[in-house]
């Protein structure tokens, strides 16, 4: 009867354990995922906001580094174009400039 009583205990003990582990494990994870807020540079001001609330209607908004200073005029000019056709209202000019340059600013070279 006592011994029951001390495995059952142990039982426990490792049930709890592994559940803690399991709950270590899932915060590794989130780490793991691509776009967080912090994996963006600058995150915290204006522009980087206005840039992820803009873009980030269709799909995940992309990190500034997949192109280059060049190219971001050109894409974002087809993902306005992209807003137009599916009715969904593109950033004004002076958003698109803000926008722009930050995507610029933290461009690939
Ligand atoms: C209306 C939905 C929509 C919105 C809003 C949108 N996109 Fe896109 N985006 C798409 C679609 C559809 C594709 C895939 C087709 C393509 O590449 O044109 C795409 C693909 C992309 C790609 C990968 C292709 C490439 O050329 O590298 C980038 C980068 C991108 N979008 C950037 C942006 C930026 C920057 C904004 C904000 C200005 C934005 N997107 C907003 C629909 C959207």
């Amino acid at each position: 009867m006592k011994l029951h009583f001390v495995f059952h205990f142990i039982f426990l003990v490792l049930t709890m354990l592994s559940m803690v582990l399991l709950l270590a494990g899932c915060a590794n994870d989130q780490d793991l995922q691509p776009l967080q807020l912090s994996d963006y540079p600058e995150h915290e001001i204006a522009a980087a906001k206005l840039y992820i609330s803009k873009c980030s209607g269709c799909h995940a908004a992309p990190l500034p580094k997949i192109h280059t200073a060049g190219q971001w005029p050109g894409v974002v000019q087809r993902m306005e174009m992209r807003m137009n056709n599916k009715a969904i209202k593109p950033p004004s000019s002076q958003e698109t400039a803000v926008i722009v340059g930050y995507l610029q600013k933290h461009a690939s070279n």
